[in-house]
């Protein structure tokens, strides 16, 4: 039983350190300034607890043994000066750190605007083919220090990827910024961190992390126009999306479609999660465009059930098929 009890909780140590979403794993250089921070003020709190804690014992026995004298001078110490001594320091210490964590990347480097909609990311990079527009997928070029401009339209979120980088707030009417520079190849996962309402929970995205060329090859596929749906299925689907008015609130670029209400869909069929969360494929498409609400409560996309089931999947198949 015992033995169960610890693997148990060993296991919960290990999963909650590792992982795509941890502050504790860092692949980022900011999240490392971050970690080391966050290990000095463990250790800084460790101090103050072991002094105040050595003071109350040692003062309750002090009282019995009416060395009062001593006793209030290591209250004193361990009680006022090692705590504000510790904080103090503490306090520089990370001061200290600011600068760096709040530093843009230099000219030339990679810039991405955010906008936090309710609920999933708006992303628009600036690239030499223009701005380019996707949706709760960030790419970012591994060593290079990426800019982002956020901000939102209406109500306050957080932009936070723990395992490279600090949090951020996405203000209405203001503009917030961070740098995320990584220092590892990897998938990661971001998340909002400012409830918003129904779906904040929810409110996932995916951070790939890729080498420079990789990067600048993936931008240059983002930049192009949709290719026309190649199979019949996929073919139906277009002209079910046309006919439903999707393009009213959808851009795909390259046909009639240039809605910017919703997400950009020219090429959501090679992000890796749908919606954010959902598996990308054709069940993933079809679940989420049935009924957005049950997927993410309160999204502002309107449930498609009266689509027959045929209607539906081949939409679910044109969508897949957006790569
Ligand atoms: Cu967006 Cu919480």
């Amino acid at each position: 039983m015992l033995r169960r009890v610890v693997h148990g909780c060993a296991w919960m140590f290990a999963t909650s350190c590792a992982g795509p979403q941890s502050a504790l794993a860092p692949a980022g250089r900011d999240a490392h300034a971050i970690a080391v921070l966050l290990a000095w003020m463990a250790g800084g709190s460790l101090l103050i607890w072991l002094g105040v804690m050595g003071a109350a014992v040692y003062a309750t026995r002090a009282e019995r043994t009416r060395e009062r004298a001593t006793a209030k001078r290591f209250i004193v110490l361990g009680g006022v000066v090692l705590p504000t001594g510790t904080l103090t320091v503490l306090l520089i210490f990370g001061l200290s750190m600011m600068p760096d964590l709040l530093a843009a990347g230099p000219a030339g480097a990679p810039r991405v605007a955010v906008s936090a909609e309710r609920y999933w990311w708006r992303l628009t990079y600036d690239t030499p083919h223009g701005p380019v527009e996707t949706a709760n997928e960030l790419r970012l070029p591994v060593g290079q220090r990426t800019t982002l401009r956020l901000t939102s339209p209406d109500v306050v979120h957080s932009f936070w990827v723990p395992s490279l980088a600090g949090k951020v707030d996405t203000i209405p009417g203001r503009e917030t910024h961070l740098a995320i520079e990584p220092t590892r190849l990897g998938t990661f996962r971001g998340t909002c961190a400012e409830y918003c309402g129904g779906a904040h929970a929810q409110m996932a995205f995916t951070v790939v992390v890729q080498r420079p060329e990789e990067h600048a090859a993936w931008i240059a596929a983002q930049a192009r126009a949709a290719e026309p749906p190649q199979v019949a299925v996929a073919r139906r689907g277009a002209e079910v999306f046309a006919s439903h008015g999707c393009g009213a609130c959808h851009t795909v670029r390259g046909t009639g479609a240039d809605g910017t209400v919703g997400p950009d869909l020219t090429h959501v069929g090679g992000r890796r999660r749908v919606a954010g969360i959902l598996p990308n494929d054709v069940d993933g498409f079809a679940r989420f465009v049935r009924d957005p609400e049950a997927v993410k409560p309160e999204a502002e996309m309107p449930g498609f059930a009266l689509l027959s089931d045929d209607e539906l999947t081949a939409l679910a198949h044109y969508l897949d098929a957006l790569e």
